[in-house]
C-alpha cells in the first residue's frame, strides 16, 4: 500500500521521501532521478543565483524538485528565482526569518526550515513556514542541534502542527518506517544518496562510506575554515588522515567531488549514523525503491 501523508498530498509526490539538499552533491541529475522515482528531489541554492537558474532550466516541467539554501551563504535573488520555479524552498542554519518566507510565498512556493530543536521549530512556524524538517544529531553534514531524532520528533510534534520531515540517521526502510510511525510525515535522506551513481562524490569518499558503520562517524568542528563553530558529522578517518598530512592539510568544509586531485581521504567526508546502510553504489531509483518497499512492508499490520 502506498504511504499517503500530509507531505505526499502537499507536494503531489508518490513517496514520503526527500533527498537532502547537499551542497554540490545535489545536482540536477540526482534530484531528477529522485523525483522520477517518486521522491522529492532537491537542488542546492548555495551554488549562486546564475548557476541555480541554469540548474532549474534542466528540471522537467512538473517535477517535484525543491531548492535548499544555507542561510549564511544565501543570495536573495536566488531565493526569489527558486520560489518562482520550484514547489519547495527551504533553509538551514539561521534564525527562521519571516522576510525570507515571504519571498518564497510571493513566488508561489512552500517554505521549509530544517531545525534542530523544538524552539527552532516553533520559530519556523511563527516565521510562516509551511513545513519543518526535524534534524536529529545522528545526521551527516552540518548538525544544528544536540538531540536524537526520536525525542526531537516527539518534542517538535508536540509544539507545532505543521507537516514534519524527519532527518538524521535514516538509511533503511525500517528506520523510515520508525520515523513515520513516530509522527513524521516524510523522511529526508542524505548519506545514502552520496553513494548514488548520479552523485558527484569522489570514489575515495564513496568507498570510505561503504566500509564504515555508525560508530565510525564523529560530530566535530574540525572542517571549520570559512564556516567556524558549525558542528558537522564526518567519518573519523577523514580527521585522522588530515592530522597525518600536518601542515599540508586544509580544513575547509568542502567534500571531495569526482574531479578532486589530492588526498581525497583527508577532505570533509560527511556521513550520518545511517552510513552502515551504504553498501554499494546504486542508482537513486534503486535507493528510493529499497527504502520505500521496506518501509511499506514494515508498516503492514501483522496478519
Ligand atoms: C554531504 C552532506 C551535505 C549536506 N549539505 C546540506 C546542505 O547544503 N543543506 C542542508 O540543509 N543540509 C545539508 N546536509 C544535512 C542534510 O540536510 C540532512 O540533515 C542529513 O543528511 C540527514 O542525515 P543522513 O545523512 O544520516 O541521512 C548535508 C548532509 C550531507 C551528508
Amino acid at each position: 500500500m502506498p504511504i499517503v501523508t500530509r507531505i505526499t498530498e502537499l507536494f503531489g509526490c508518490r513517496h514520503p521521501l526527500q533527498q537532502a539538499g547537499m551542497g554540490g552533491i545535489a545536482t540536477p541529475a540526482l534530484a531528477i532521478a529522485v523525483a522520477e522515482a517518486g521522491g522529492i528531489g532537491m537542488l542546492s541554492g548555495t551554488v549562486g543565483a546564475a548557476a541555480l537558474g541554469a540548474q532549474l532550466d534542466a528540471v522537467p516541467a512538473g517535477a517535484v524538485i525543491g531548492v535548499n539554501f544555507i542561510v549564511p551563504f544565501l543570495d536573495r535573488a536566488g531565493v526569489a528565482e527558486a520560489a518562482a520555479r520550484s514547489p519547495l524552498v527551504e533553509f538551514f542554519w539561521g534564525t527562521p526569518d519571516h522576510e525570507l518566507v515571504e519571498i518564497v510565498h510571493a513566488g508561489g512556493a512552500r517554505a521549509g526550515w530544517q531545525v534542530g530543536s523544538s524552539a527552532e521549530a516553533a520559530a519556523a512556524r511563527d516565521a510562516g513556514c509551511d513545513i519543518v524538517i526535524a534534524q536529529g544529531v545522528e545526521a551527516g553534514g552540518h548538525v544544528r542541534g544536540v538531540v536524537g531524532l526520536l525525542p526531537l520528533l516527539d518534542e517538535v510534534r508536540t509544539v507545532v502542527d505543521l507537516p514534519i520531515i524527519a532527518a538524521g540517521g535514516i538509511g533503511t526502510g525500517r528506520a523510515m518506517a520508525a520515523a513515520l510511525a513516530a509522527g513524521a510525515d516524510a523522511v529526508r535522506v542524505g548519506t545514502r544518496f552520496i553513494a548514488a551513481t548520479e552523485s558527484t562524490a569522489h570514489d575515495v569518499y564513496v568507498d570510505a562510506l561503504i566500509a564504515a558503520s555508525a560508530d565510525d562517524t564523529v560530530l566535530t568542528t574540525a572542517f571549520g575554515d570559512g564556516w567556524p563553530d558549525a558542528p558537522h558529522r564526518v567519518l573519523k578517518s577523514a580527521i585522522e588522515a588530515g592530522e597525518r598530512l600536518g601542515a599540508a592539510q586544509s580544513w575547509s568544509p568542502d567534500w571531495p567531488s569526482s574531479d578532486y586531485v589530492g588526498a581525497a581521504d583527508a577532505r570533509a567526508l560527511y556521513a550520518g549514523q545511517s552510513v552502515g546502510a551504504v553498501r554499494e553504489r546504486q542508482t537513486a531509483a534503486q535507493i528510493v525503491a529499497e527504502l520505500v518497499d521496506d518501509a511499506e512492508r514494515s508498516l503492514q499490520p501483522p496478519t
